[in-house]
């Protein structure tokens, strides 16, 4: 089995408003060093691929793309009124468009270039997450109010709530289908 793995390390205080996201950043992380771990050898066995392939696809349906919504319709256009470089904001929705690329195109491939395509989604979603962990969340949360963080926070909230509540386990553990 692919799990315990044990490696987050919050070095930064997150502002409760952003806290649900981030938790979800974590599950993604998680997902980023597996396939790092596992995909590190030449030829991993078809088993090891096939799993990381169910996970990124449970990842995929049951948080991520509830993810970038949230993130493109409640917190973006707020973000991109207060940040320095609006075009941080751009770069991050055409990640996430290239995200949804590769998840479905890892769906529709196997053997070596689903590999190929299993470490490039791994590489991009960690960096993706890096620039909105260590920059953008850090810069909105150090320039919108009070008032403001605690607005979009009530939004995101009740909007993950309705489509994917968290429930302690990874997105892979759940039953949901
Ligand atoms: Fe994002
Ligand atoms: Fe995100």
């Amino acid at each position: 089995m692919l799990h315990g793995v044990e490696f987050y390390n919050e070095t930064m205080l997150r502002d409760p408003s952003l806290v649900p996201l981030s938790r979800q950043h974590h599950h993604a992380l998680v997902l980023c060093v597996l396939i790092d771990r596992h995909l590190k050898t030449q030829t991993p066995a078809p088993a090891v691929c096939n799993e990381l392939h169910r996970q990124l696809a449970a990842i995929v349906e049951v948080e991520l793309l509830h993810h970038f919504e949230v993130e493109e319709n409640i917190l973006f256009p707020v973000a991109r009124d207060v940040i320095d470089s609006p075009k941080v904001i751009d770069d991050l929705v055409t990640q996430h468009r290239e995200i949804e690329e590769l998840a479905s195109r890892i769906e529709r491939t196997s053997g070596e270039p689903q590999i190929i395509l299993l470490r490039e989604f791994g590489d991009l979603l960690r960096k993706h997450i890096r620039t909105e962990e260590g920059d953008l969340f850090q810069e909105i949360q150090d320039k919108l109010s009070v008032d403001q963080l605690a607005d979009i926070g009530r939004k995101i909230d009740e909007t993950l709530r309705k489509t994917c509540p968290m429930t302690g386990r990874l997105p892979w553990e759940e039953d949901r289908q």
